[in-house]
């Protein structure tokens, strides 16, 4: 039995997740991807991953820079995600198409307005895995805010629903 890419897809979009934006300054603008492909790694040190397509233009500046922010999305900005998930060449619009805002930590990385919660990561290691490099970093500082998450599940959108029992 062979599993083909559209059945694996299949699969993996059974797994629901939340939804994050990449965020790296490139030569002083702010570079977004949208990413669900990230967990968490470890305690001590604390640790988390996201994984890339070799092809994204967010590899190279993940390598380069060896710095990003981890944005995790709040239910309200879904336009935000399906803004960052397009292969656009720059992203000087973000405000006025879907009303990305930033501001800066200390060490210059962007942090997006509104944004669940935020984690400011340091690389520590890249391991390539097939069409894609595992990035795992080290958490440097983190903001958490109050409010729902944006979530993903067989390739749509979602939000939280009741919680079940106590
Ligand atoms: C919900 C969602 C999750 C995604 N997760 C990832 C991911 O974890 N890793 C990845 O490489 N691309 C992921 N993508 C695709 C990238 O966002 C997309 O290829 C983007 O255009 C890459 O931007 P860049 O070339 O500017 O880096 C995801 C897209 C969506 C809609």
């Amino acid at each position: 039995m062979s599993v083909t890419q559209a059945d694996f897809r299949k699969a993996m979009g059974c797994f629901a997740t939340g939804v994050t934006v990449i965020t790296v300054d490139f030569e002083g603008e702010v570079h977004g991807m949208t990413a669900n492909a990230f967990t968490s790694v470890s305690l001590d040190p604390l640790l988390v991953l996201v994984c890339v397509d070799h092809k994204a233009r967010t590899h190279a500046q993940l390598h380069a820079k060896k710095r990003f922010g981890v944005n995790m999305l709040a239910e309200s900005q879904r336009a935000i995600s399906e803004y960052y998930a397009r292969p656009a060449r720059t992203h000087e619009r973000a405000e006025q198409e879907a009303g990305a805002r930033f501001e800066r930590t200390p060490h210059g990385t962007p942090v997006l307005h509104g944004a669940l919660a935020y984690l400011e990561c340091r690389l520590h290691t890249a391991q390539d895995a097939g069409d894609h490099t595992i990035f795992i970093a080290e958490v440097e500082d983190v903001v958490v805010r109050e409010g729902d998450p944006l979530l993903y599940f067989q390739g749509k959108y979602r939000s939280v629903g009741p919680a079940l029992g106590t």
